[in-house]
């Protein structure tokens, strides 16, 4: 307090208001010393929205978007939304770990119904997975017995390091995107596994990786499985996208479930955000594969210590309305088809893109556009082409390059093709 005091009158005296005979004793701002943070990404959305051109395009967002361009509420959600309400329950805290009946069924999802795997789960309701990859990273810092490093892909999403960074983990990046070929840098991958110091924490991204939309084969992943394995290493999966990915909630879980039977033991942070379309109701899960049940038990104290001055509680809404989804078996098969139909919606957007570039007579190999999975594409565009979609043709979307597929749609995508191939003929 007493510095800044001093600074203020140092500059008042410097403006010469000292001299002119009164004192400024006011002290500086308590903040004064904040300094102004980078744009975050929603400086795409902020540019979008200042563009009155009409036929304007958002792919920044990480939503998904109908054919028509707009927020999708799944007709399962609101179903089971209605039958919340109905039920007029009360509105009292839930535990610290969650509604059980959609922890219960939110790893269910996750691991299978035969998985061996499901009565040694420690499990907590989350705030979406940034919360569960923040409650994980938590519980990793305070007990992991081997260094307290994690090693995320690189690229990742853009929120990982920050995450693990402010839960007090040191963040290593491993080699995962050859942007020569727009693909995995599976050799790269593995060699930096096996490079790893023995007991080391990988981030693996269970589906539809973000930001590039790459993900390993289904060998590729038993190899991965090997390198962890023969290395001792930890696996912490994230999964935001299950379901979203191939539209087969089974399929999308393969890593998870064969590291499972492989005997790893992992660790998983789930979102419904995607899967469910309930972003803004911040519903997820994290939760810990034990050795055992009496494992499972310490863990799942630890687990609530670690909660209990976080946040206490999780919200009670959006867990009501997931439960419900998957635990009616009507409204359950309902939302399995809704969740192909986001898929199948997104895997036909960038075979539509592909194809309009090359009737384009674009000379360029765009079948990544189509081989990668998920929301995202990377696109392989540089930096300033991506400045001159921008600019010049209303077309918003990370420098990086990455384009949100779920903000194509049937009217955009001619446009949209023939933006690309200007700027990158
Ligand atoms: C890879 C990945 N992990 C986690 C998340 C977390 O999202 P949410 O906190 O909205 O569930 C996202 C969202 O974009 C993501 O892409």
């Amino acid at each position: 307090m007493l510095s800044s005091v001093r600074i203020a009158t140092r500059q008042a005296a410097s403006r010469g208001v000292a001299a002119r005979g009164f004192l400024a004793i006011r002290p500086a701002s308590t903040w004064a010393g904040v300094p102004q943070g980078p744009p975050a990404i929603l400086g795409i959305t902020e540019a979008f929205k200042a563009d009155s051109f009409a036929e304007k395009i958002n792919l920044g967002v990480g939503a998904y978007r109908d054919d028509q361009g707009k927020p999708y509420v799944l007709p399962s959600v609101r179903a089971a939304e209605g039958k919340v309400i109905e039920k007029k329950l009360n509105k009292e805290y839930a535990g610290i770990t969650g509604v059980p009946e959609f922890t219960k069924s939110a790893a269910l999802l996750a691991y299978g119904p035969k998985s061996t795997a499901l009565d040694r789960v420690a499990i907590t309701q989350s705030i979406s997975g940034t919360g569960a990859l923040r409650i994980g990273a938590a519980f990793l810092a305070r007990f992991y017995p081997g260094a307290k490093k994690i090693y995320i892909p690189s690229p990742s999403w853009a929120n990982h390091g920050a995450v693990f960074k402010d839960s007090g983990l040191e963040v290593e990046k491993y080699r995962y995107y050859n942007k020569d070929t727009i693909g995995l840098d599976f050799e790269g991958m593995i060699q930096d596994i096996a490079a790893a110091p023995k007991g080391s924490m990988f981030l693996l991204h269970a589906c539809a990786h973000n930001p590039t939309g790459v993900d390993p084969t289904p060998e590729q992943w038993k190899e991965i499985s090997n390198a962890i394995k023969a290395g001792e290493h930890y696996a912490f999966f994230d999964m935001a996208y299950q379901g979203f990915a191939s539209g087969d909630t089974d399929i999308d879980a393969f890593a998870l479930r064969y590291f499972v039977e492989q005997g790893h033991n992992p660790c998983l942070a789930q979102s419904f955000a995607k899967n469910m379309g309930l972003y803004g109701e911040r519903i997820g899960a994290f939760s810990i594969v034990c050795a055992d049940a009496e494992e499972k038990k310490r863990v799942d104290s630890q687990i609530k210590i670690l909660v209990r001055p976080l946040y206490s509680n999780p919200p009670i809404h959006g867990a009501r309305i997931a439960s419900e989804v998957l635990n009616d078996a009507a409204l359950y098969q309902q939302w399995l088809g809704e969740v192909k139909g986001m898929a199948d919606r997104i895997i036909n957007m960038r075979a539509l893109l592909k194809k309009e570039l090359e009737a384009l007579g674009s000379k360029h190999d765009w079948s990544h556009i189509t081989s990668q999975i998920g929301m995202f594409a990377y696109t392989g565009l540089t930096p300033e082409q991506m400045d001159k979609l921008a600019k010049e043709h209303s077309v918003y979307a990370t420098k990086d390059g990455r384009i949100s597929v779920a903000g194509i749609t049937s009217a955009n995508v001619k446009r949209l093709a023939a933006a690309i191939h200007a700027v990158k003929p």
